[in-house]
Formats: structure tokens, C-alpha cells, sequence
């Protein structure tokens, strides 16, 4: 059985004489949540249609697990492979019910007929939808025919799950019903593809994240990973009360000599001229640390055991979104540069 359930092969594809992906190389393992980060225009979309099969690669090869647990080529006996689900767009739905469309979807997919009614229900129950179950699609908003959209894609109960940009356009409560999914998706062993440029939403749920850019996969790797490539990074605490402005000076001092060893050595300037520092509107502290995961457990038990006559600490955090943020920016920039660099050279 191979661990890898889905491979891209030197992909490469061209719209007309325009090249959208450029030899993109990509494997995912069994139970990973990858997501696919990249701005506007990076490939995201295509490469997800590439593997759905609605669109075909000029050059290479996309394998995916089948039920024997070996890779296979998508194009040879689909039958073979392991369920997949796809959410690419919102489907062009006829104006049925909610619970018409899935029962076909299921059953064109396979899924034992005796259980189909009770799964529907329970997805319309999830996405909150169960109360529309037999009105007709006409009368959806937007963002519920997407979220029938996201049924429609996991009714069959897929072992992979390809998600283009699942929670854009969405309320905040239906991106966190979908959050919440994708991870019990998670949790069961599932392996879920996700394209998006929501970082906030990829890092809440993804094991790794594959950095596209003009359809090039510049970097695939934990977040953990990624951080390193990043000049420092940042800690938050926030504390009870406000700090008088008169003590600051002085605990800021404390602190930067008490955590010294942890902090960021070669802090860059445009960032932050001091390795600490203090929100006073939101009574909160950042500092910038080396980023050793085992620093930040010895920065929380100076905190608490040297300061404790001068704050209360109330929320200890290393703020995810703003170094997944800081590495896309700076990974997508550094890029970019290098990109103009080469163009350059071959004029
Ligand atoms: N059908 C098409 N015809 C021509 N160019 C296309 C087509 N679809 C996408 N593109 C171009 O290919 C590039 C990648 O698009 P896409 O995969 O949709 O990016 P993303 O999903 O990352 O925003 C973009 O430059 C886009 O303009
Ligand atoms: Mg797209």
C-alpha cells in the first residue's frame, strides 16, 4: 500500500502560448490536509481541474491511490480508483430539491442506497440547509448552494476531497461549519486538497501548504517548516490590566534581559526595532523570538515566574495567521524577484 495518494508529475499546462503551470511536481500522503496557497492567477484552479479530469495537462502525469492501495494513472481505469469528491465550483444545479440533487449524486456515485437518506439528512443538518431540504435550488442564496455545493462533494463519503476555495464568499458561520468539517474529515483519515488564498482559513486546518506561484510550486512543507525560512517570529501575550505608562520603560528592560536568550538576535529593522513590545490599547505584548518551539514553553515560565507582582497573564499565543501571512508575502516576493531576475538575464 503506498502512502502517497495523489502525485503530480512534471505538469505542465498551457492555455493558447500562455504557460499557467510550469512542471509542477507534488505528492500528498494518506490522511494529509494540503492546502494550496497562492495569489490570483497562480494556478490553483487549474491544477484542480487538471486532476477532476475537466481539464487535460500538455505534459505529465497525475496518479492517483486505487482500492488495490497502489498509485494509478487517472486516465486508466477510473473505476479503480479510490472515491474522490471534488468542489470546484458551484455546480450548475437543476432547480430541484436539495434532496433530490444528492440523492442522484450519491447514487451516481455508488453510495449504499439504504443509507442515503439518513446521510442527506444528517449533511443538511451540519450546514444547517435541513429545513430547505424540499424547496427548490431556485430560491438559494449564494452561499447556500455553495454549501450544497460542499454536500454534493462529500456525500459519497470520498476517501480524497479536493476543495477549490470552499469558504470564500461564505458568512463567518458557514466557513467555521466548514472549517469544523474538514477537520472531522481530518480526524477519520481522509486526505483533503484545498485551494485557497484565505490564509487564516489554511492554516487553521492544514498539515502542510504548498506555495504556488505563477504556476510554479515554490515551496511544500509544514508551516513549522516554512517558519524557518522566516527572519523571526512572534509571540503575543496579553495581560489583565493596563501597564502604567511610567513602569513601562523599565519592565520592557526587565524583560528583554530576562528573555534574552530567546530572543531574536538579528531582528530585522523593518519589522521591529526592538525585540519586545507593548499594545497598550490592547494590553498585550509581542515578542520576537528565535522561534524554537521549546523557547516559547521557557519564555511562558519566565513570564509567569519572574513578572508575577507585575502582570497577569490572560493569553499566551504564537499568532498563526500572521507568520503564515509574513511567509507567504516574503516567499512570494523573494519569488518574484528571482523570476524578474531571470527574465531579465534571458533578454
Ligand atoms: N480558460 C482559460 N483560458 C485562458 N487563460 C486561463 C484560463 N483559465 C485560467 N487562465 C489563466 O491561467 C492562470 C491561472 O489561473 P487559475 O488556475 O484560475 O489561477 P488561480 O485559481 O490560482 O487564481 C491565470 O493567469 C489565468 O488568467
Ligand atoms: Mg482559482
Amino acid at each position: 500500500m503506498t502512502k502517497t495518494v495523489i502525485k503530480l508529475e512534471n505538469i505542465s499546462k498551457k492555455y493558447g502560448s500562455f504557460l499557467a503551470l510550469d512542471n509542477i511536481n507534488l505528492e500528498v500522503q494518506n490522511g494529509e490536509v494540503v492546502g494550496l496557497i497562492g495569489p490570483n492567477g497562480a494556478g490553483k484552479t487549474t491544477t484542480l481541474k487538471l486532476i477532476a479530469k475537466l481539464l487535460r495537462p500538455n505534459s505529465g502525469k497525475i496518479l492517483l491511490r486505487n482500492i488495490q492501495g497502489e498509485l494509478q494513472d487517472i486516465n486508466k481505469n477510473s473505476k479503480e480508483l479510490v472515491q474522490t469528491g471534488f468542489f470546484i465550483d458551484i455546480p450548475q444545479f437543476y432547480n430541484a430539491t436539495p434532496y433530490r440533487l444528492l440523492k442522484l449524486f450519491a447514487k451516481i456515485k455508488h453510495y449504499p442506497k439504504e443509507k442515503i437518506n439518513q446521510r442527506i439528512d444528517e449533511l443538511l443538518t451540519t450546514f444547517n440547509l435541513i429545513d430547505w431540504k424540499d424547496k427548490k435550488v431556485k430560491t438559494f442564496s449564494k452561499g447556500m448552494l455553495q454549501k450544497l455545493g460542499f454536500i454534493q462533494a462529500v456525500i459519497h463519503d470520498p476517501e480524497i476531497l479536493f476543495l477549490d476555495e470552499p469558504q470564500t464568499g461564505l458568512d463567518p458561520n458557514a466557513r467555521i461549519d466548514i472549517r469544523n468539517y474538514i477537520r472531522f474529515l481530518k480526524q477519520q483519515g481522509k486526505t483533503i486538497f484545498v485551494a485557497s488564498h484565505l490564509l487564516y482559513e489554511i492554516s487553521e486546518v492544514c498539515d502542510k501548504v504548498a506555495l504556488i506561484n505563477q504556476g510554479s510550486i515554490i515551496n511544500f512543507d509544514t508551516i513549522d517548516n516554512l517558519e524557518k525560512n522566516l527572519k523571526s517570529i512572534e509571540l503575543n501575550f496579553e495581560v489583565l490590566n493596563p501597564i502604567p505608562a511610567e513602569m513601562l520603560g523599565s519592565l520592557i528592560k526587565r524583560l528583554t534581559q530576562n528573555l534574552e536568550p530567546y530572543l531574536d538576535k538579528e531582528l530585522d529593522p523593518s519589522i521591529s526595532k526592538i525585540p519586545i513590545k507593548y499594545k497598550p490599547q490592547e494590553n498585550s505584548f509581542t515578542i520576537f523570538y528565535n522561534g524554537v518551539k521549546k523557547a516559547r514553553g521557557d519564555i511562558l515560565n519566565i513570564l509567569f515566574n519572574d513578572f508575577k507582582s507585575d502582570f497577569t497573564i490572560i493569553s499566551f499565543s504564537k499568532p498563526k495567521t500572521s507568520s503564515l501571512e509574513r511567509i507567504y508575502s516574503q516567499i512570494i516576493s523573494d519569488d518574484n524577484k528571482k523570476k524578474i531576475k531571470i527574465n531579465l538575464v534571458r533578454e
